[in-house]
């Protein structure tokens, strides 16, 4: 089976009620991890790839890791560049077998979010891939954000209709309140993602694919034992597992997943370290970092985004 776009994949997602799993890949370990899970548990997949990504593993490299795990599993796998910034690195993905984009002018103003996000459409659908866009800037986390500040990044719902219409995107990433990286909330708050936000903009796209970035829960376990052996992650707190499979269950479509990977591949890395000083060939530590990696997918793919079972 070769690479495939979102088109199916959302639409069914939209119809059944849950998400496909988007996961930044990096190297052979973390395509390995998750496409391990998603055969088990027989998910379709989206695998993601930041610019820094391709910078720091090589696009053919990375091509190459996503057909032979096609190869491997037989799955449906779409290949996705993550937070495109320019036209010509959606265009050099494009060029170079991505199935779906991502152009985020999320921080420009509206009509340069739309004149670039359109130019980026125009190219993509020529060549037959499907193209992501964002709306709305993703909530940060500094203590002094005043709620109309706050309340200004959200995606405004008013919007939407007026964005997709003119760019012709095939789904949009909207700021509900998540956002990137392994300290979302201050610690003894109480995370709450706007689902009204979320509510609002599916009634005005009605049948129409969101995508949820930053949706790492940082597992408290996790948290844990990277502090356990040396680590330093005070205050890490992510989106709440019963909000994402919320979030699944209405419009959402396609949930970023990449910080919560890197957390069971360090927390696993660390503890294998400290208690082997002595080892020091890489497959010891990374056989079981690739094998947390799977572990944590597969429990994304069933309880959170509900996707098992439908490749
Ligand atoms: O949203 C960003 C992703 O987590 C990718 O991060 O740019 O460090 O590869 P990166
Ligand atoms: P996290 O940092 O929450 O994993 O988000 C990843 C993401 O949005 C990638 O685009
Ligand atoms: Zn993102």
């Amino acid at each position: 089976m070769p690479l495939v776009t979102t088109e199916e994949m959302f639409k069914k997602a939209y119809n059944g009620g849950y998400a496909i799993g988007a996961f930044n890949v990096n190297n052979m370990e973390i395509v390995q991890g998750i496409t391990e899970a998603a055969k088990e548990l027989n998910a379709p997949l989206i695998l993601q790839v930041s610019k820094g990504a391709r910078a720091y593993a090589n696009h053919t490299y990375l091509i190459k890791l996503v057909e032979a795990a096609i190869e491997e599993t037989g799955l449906p796998i779409c290949l996705h560049l993550d937070h495109g910034d320019s036209f010509e690195l959606c265009k050099s993905c494009i060029d170079g077998g991505f199935t779906s984009v991502m152009i985020d002018m999320s921080s420009k103003p509206f009509e340069e979010n739309i004149a670039e996000t359109k130019k980026v459409v125009e190219y993509a659908h020529d060549k037959g891939v499907v193209v992501e866009a964002e709306l709305g800037t993703l909530a940060g986390i500094e203590d002094d954000v005043n709620v109309s500040e706050e309340d200004s990044s959200y995606t405004r719902p008013e919007e939407v209709e007026e964005f997709v219409d003119k760019t012709g995107c095939d789904s949009l990433a909207i700021a509900i309140g998540t956002s990137h990286g392994a300290y979302k909330f201050k610690p003894g708050t109480k995370p709450q993602l706007r689902f009204d936000v979320l509510e609002e903009v599916a009634n005005k796209l009605p049948g129409f694919p969101i995508v949820l970035h930053g949706s790492s829960s940082v597992p408290q376990d996790l948290v844990a034992k990277v502090n356990k052996y040396g680590g330093n992650m005070p205050g890490a707190i992510g989106v709440p597992e019963d909000q994402l499979r919320k979030a699944a269950s209405m419009a959402v479509c396609k949930i970023n997943i990449d910080s919560d990977l890197r957390l069971a591949m360090t927390a696993s890395i660390r503890e294998y370290m400290t208690e082997h000083p002595d080892h020091f060939d890489p497959r010891q530590y990374l056989k079981p970092a690739r094998a947390a990696i799977k572990e944590l997918v597969a429990h994304k793919l069933t309880d959170v985004l509900g996707c098992d079972g439908k490749a």
